[in-house]
């Protein structure tokens, strides 16, 4: 296919960044925890080299919980990186993520010169989300920051630590085939730019290889040993009624049911990657 996902202000946002990124102490990327390498911006990663990282893998509650420690433990032993797991039912994120950035950055931050921390993510890892349950009676009008418009906000999270929000969009950029199914399969990629098929049947690919328990418990499938991703999306939308006339199964009917039970975690606690997997996609995407 594929996923064809690159929409404009792409550079108009890395410009944004570039030029905030000059008063920040701690980047913060927001990442889905389902698919966190596909939900990274490569284009951040170049522009924040060398400036102290806290991955957020949000969503957690959504993703399975062992590839999660995976993922965490794969960041925390890269270079000036720390990360975290989150969802929205965190109670006191803000202290997660100040405890996170004072360690990322031990000599910054004092009362006459906050710890400033600028948070990044594409769209739908959950930002705005995480943002209004921190900014109740917090927000404060940026003063004279360079490269902040007056009317910006930020958030003061602790005395000494400010929250800035990405200027503009920072949309994903696809650089890896699985990562564009993987971004398309969570709901991140505007549905005008996928074949919703395909995107399902390389969700129940990948389902039928690390997942078969979850799978055949939420569409009641007896057996799938053997079969293939485009058989199993039959029996699902014959399970679930999706016909159309004489006996045939209205495929995109069942690849929307595959596709909306995934999103909202009625298939199970699913992460779509790998550290390892990750690391071999990457190369094989760098070769072509
Ligand atoms: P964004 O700013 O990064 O684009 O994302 P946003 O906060 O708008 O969140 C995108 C969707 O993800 C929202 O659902 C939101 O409720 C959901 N979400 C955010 N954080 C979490 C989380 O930790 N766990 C889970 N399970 N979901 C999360 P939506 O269906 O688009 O909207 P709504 O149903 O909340 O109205």
């Amino acid at each position: 296919m594929a996923i064809q996902w690159f929409p404009g202000h792409m550079n108009k946002a890395r410009k944004d960044v570039m030029e905030r990124l000059k008063e920040i102490d701690v980047v913060i990327e927001m990442l889905d925890a389902r698919l966190p390498a596909s939900s990274a911006n490569p284009m951040l990663a170049r522009m924040a080299k060398g400036k102290p990282r806290l991955m957020i893998l949000n969503k957690q509650d959504l993703a399975d919980p062992a590839i999660t420690s995976q993922w965490l433990e794969w960041y925390r032993a890269k270079k000036q990186t720390q990360a975290i797991g989150l969802d929205a039912g965190e109670r006191a994120p803000s202290q997660k993520l100040v405890a996170a950035c004072r360690e990322l950055a031990p000599n910054r931050g004092g009362l006459d010169k906050p710890l400033r921390v600028l948070i990044c993510g594409i769209p739908n890892v959950g930002k705005s989300t995480l943002i209004n349950s921190m900014s109740s009676r917090k927000i404060a009008k940026t003063g004279n920051m360079p490269g902040v418009t007056k009317n910006e906000q930020r958030i003061i999270l602790a005395d000494d630590v400010e929250l800035y929000d990405t200027p503009g969009m920072l949309w994903p950029k696809i650089e890896v085939e699985e990562g564009g199914y993987n971004l398309a399969a969570s709901g991140a990629v505007g549905r005008n730019a996928m074949d919703e098929e395909e995107v399902s049947l390389e969700l129940l690919k990948y389902l039928l290889q690390h997942y078969v328990p979850e799978l055949t418990a939420r569409y009641k499938l007896d057996e799938v040993d053997g079969l293939q991703d485009w058989q199993v999306l039959e029996m699902i939308g014959r399970k679930r009624g999706a016909m159309l006339g004489g006996g045939r199964v209205n495929i995109q009917k069942a690849a929307e049911i595959v596709l909306t039970d995934f999103r909202d975690g009625n298939t199970g606690r699913i992460t779509l990657e790998r550290p390892q997997e990750w690391v071999v996609w990457e190369k094989r995407a760098k070769e072509l």
